[in-house]
């Protein structure tokens, strides 16, 4: 269990993603080049199609809500929610810039949804579901909003030790400070990497036909310093470690990251390892 009461958790999260909304944005057409193959995954895994309305949970800067609207297309519609405001105003000037006028976003948790039940189609999300404090209650509340017959997909990270593209500065990062296992039971990156464990949530609240796939897949990068910069720019629960580092702790870290890297480096750059796990699960008709 967390030290911190789930409230206090929710709001050091909206915190933290606050806080590194800039760099999401800087690293926008990055990752949605590299990691797109995931939105397109997600939006097939919840059966989207013309004219259906989606929910999407911890949209942070609209993936994969904006894929989403363009599928549902005009007649269909997309909602993204968020804790974290400024990471929804980085999804809204995306929104605007690709013409979309059939999403929307607000902040709001997903513990507790501000929705009628039974108000949508289908509802996605990516890389959020982990980092919630009391993730069964979720699953009861996404239940509840979906239509019977909709579906669910997910995307959350699988085991850290498929995962080098996040445990790389992890490693390093344990030769300056105590960096403690990830605790499987507490919300973080790694709290539904095992197989088994979101399923099971989702099938407690309710929910059939609940599949799981881990995705194996690479992210690529020019160098090692890029992939730096990028991570420390984003991965706001890396940030929270590298902090407590001297200023020449900080720098040595970075040489040291940098140089591991290395190991990953191909003829067309660096290939770094990542590993998702999948799950869509459909409610009852
Ligand atoms: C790693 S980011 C992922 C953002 C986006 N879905 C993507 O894949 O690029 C995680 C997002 O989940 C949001 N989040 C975390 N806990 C949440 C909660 N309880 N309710 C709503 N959003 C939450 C954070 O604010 C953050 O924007």
């Amino acid at each position: 269990m967390t030290a911190l009461s789930p409230e206090q958790f929710i709001d050091s999260q909206r915190q933290d993603w606050n806080r590194v909304a800039g760099g999401w944005e800087k690293w926008d057409r990055f990752f949605d080049e590299q990691m797109s193959f995931l939105n397109h995954r997600l939006i097939a895994d919840a059966r989207l199609r013309t004219g259906l309305r989606v929910l999407d949970l911890g949209s942070g800067t609209g993936y994969p809500a904006l894929l989403a609207a363009q599928t549902v297309g005009p007649g269909g519609s997309v909602l993204g929610i968020d804790l974290a405001e400024r990471m929804l105003e980085a999804a809204r000037r995306k929104a605007l810039s690709l013409r979309l006028s059939n999403v929307s976003f607000q902040t709001g948790d997903v513990t507790t949804l501000p929705f009628e039940g039974a108000s949508f189609d289908a509802v996605t999300s990516r890389f959020c579901l982990m980092f919630v404090p009391e993730i069964p209650k979720a699953a009861v509340e996404i239940a509840r909003v979906l239509k019977p017959g909709g579906w669910l997909s997910a995307a959350v990270w699988s085991a850290p030790e498929k995962n080098a593209y996040l445990t790389t500065p992890l490693a390093v990062l344990k030769q300056f400070i105590e960096v403690p296992p990830p605790d499987p039971t507490a919300p973080g990156i790694f709290r539904l990497a095992k197989a088994g464990d979101l399923a099971k949530m989702l099938h407690d609240a309710g929910f059939s036909g609940v599949v799981e796939e881990e995705y194996l897949a690479e992210v690529r990068f020019p160098s090692g310093e890029e992939y730096y910069e990028s991570l420390m720019d984003i991965a706001a629960p890396i940030q929270n470690l590298f902090v407590r580092l001297s200023g020449q702790q900080k720098s040595d870290a970075r040489n040291r990251i940098v140089g591991s890297i290395g190991q990953f480096r191909r003829t067309d750059g660096i290939a770094l390892p990542i590993a998702v796990r999948m799950v869509a699960a459909r409610k009852p008709l």
